[in-house]
């Protein structure tokens, strides 16, 4: 098992991976919060997956356990589910001192999440991401919330988890387009903060595909590490944090023009990054041959890079209506070569709809 702390003060925690630790959750959860009462929250295809481990594993700690579920699916972090969830807490009587434990993706981890920060002002929650997104990304940093009809994540707060847990082995039954998705925020990472990551991610693509758990272990390690390091630097996203963004302004305005339906978020992700790459080589900031490096990796994962044709001014329409806009003025995390990035907030329109163009352009 590999320990990593995330260092935010008293609110510090621990991020555990390795392969078979949701049989050890009841034990890990209990001796950190000496808690008796757990409030499970998951969905229905992840519960009847790993559902039974951990309820058995928390019984064996003699805790008391209210399991609630959530109907699988984006459409559903809002709310209304976060109510029935709350329901189920204040039936159960869960107490202050209880915990909330969010077994499932990023979409349980941010409801569950969600609830913790505001069920009694705020109860204590640990989190048990089983998609490699959630292990990478989601389940770190704090960040919980739920989404609006008008957007998305619109209803949320910043509420550290005290404990993460991340079992690989739940990675074995992710679905091959869930798993890939996961890969997009993995190449984000390599892209904009670690050449070695990338290198590495080109060395062991075919270890990757084939889903050997040491490997991924090792690279959701180095994905924690780098998001650890960001959060504790900018808990709340006054600056630094925004780094965690690449690709992302272009990748939001795709989900929002596929209607959330079209694209994962990993997949939009890619693309985004891509686009985010083309742009960077376009001002001078990355060399062609470093696109190229990019493209192949996409290429041996398996991930698809091609933007989508949509018309670019209306992806840049939606790209100025993304949440991470500031007075009016688009701010784009760009590579400045492999591993290296920049925030750029004087990039002219005419550029960017270049890029979106060349990107739509590319050789699948
Ligand atoms: N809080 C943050 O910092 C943050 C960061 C990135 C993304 N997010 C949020 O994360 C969500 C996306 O998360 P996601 O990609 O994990 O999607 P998800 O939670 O919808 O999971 C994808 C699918 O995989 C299933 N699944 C989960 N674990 C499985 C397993 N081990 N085996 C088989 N199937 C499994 C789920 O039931 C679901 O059908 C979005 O709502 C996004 O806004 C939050
Ligand atoms: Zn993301």
């Amino acid at each position: 098992m590999t320990e990593l702390s995330v260092d935010l003060g008293k609110r510090s925690y621990n991020i555990l991976i390795g392969s078979g630790l949701l049989h050890e959750a009841g034990r890990l959860i209990q001796e950190l919060t000496g808690t008796q009462q757990a409030l499970l929250v998951s969905n229905p295809l992840v519960f009847s997956l790993y559902g039974e481990q951990v309820v058995n594993s928390l019984s064996r700690q003699g805790m008391r356990l209210v399991v609630a579920q959530m109907p699988d699916g984006e459409q559903y972090k809002n709310v209304q589910e976060a109510m029935k969830i709350i329901d189920r807490a204040v039936q159960a009587g869960l107490e202050r001192s209880g915990v909330v434990v969010a077994l499932g993706g990023g979409v349980v981890g941010d409801l569950a999440g969600f609830v913790a920060a505001i069920y009694r002002r705020g109860i204590r929650l640990v989190q048990i991401p089983t998609t490699l997104l959630a292990q990478v990304d989601s389940s770190v940093g704090g960040k919980v919330a739920v989404n609006h009809s008008e957007g998305k994540n619109l209803i949320g707060a910043f509420h550290q988890p005290v404990l993460v847990i991340v079992d690989s082995h739940t990675l074995l039954s992710l679905s091959g387009r869930d798993y890939l998705s996961g890969l997009g925020e993995v190449v984000k990472y390599a892209l904009t903060f670690d050449a070695d990551l990338f290198s590495c991610l080109e060395k062991s693509s075919e270890q990757i595909l084939s889903r050997d758990l040491t490997v991924l272990e090792a690279i959701i390690k180095r994905c924690c590490e780098l998001k650890s390091m960001i959060v504790s630097e900018d808990e709340r996203e006054a600056g630094l944090r925004m780094s965690l963004n690449l690709g992302h302004t272009f990748g939001h305005a795709l989900e929002k023009l596929g209607g959330y339906q079209t694209y994962t978020h990993g997949e939009a992700v890619v693309m985004g990054c891509m686009a985010a790459a083309v742009l960077a080589m376009q001002l001078g900031m990355l060399e062609e041959q470093e696109l190229k490096r990019i493209a192949t990796l996409c290429q041996s994962l398996g991930l698809e890079y091609k933007f989508p044709h949509y018309p670019p001014e209306m992806v840049y329409l939606h790209m100025q209506n993304d949440k991470k806009v500031q007075g009016g003025k688009l701010r784009l995390v760009l590579p400045e070569g492999i591993g290296y990035f920049a925030i750029r907030d004087d990039v002219p329109r005419q550029a960017v709809l270049e890029a979106i163009a060349a990107c739509q352009a590319l050789a699948p």
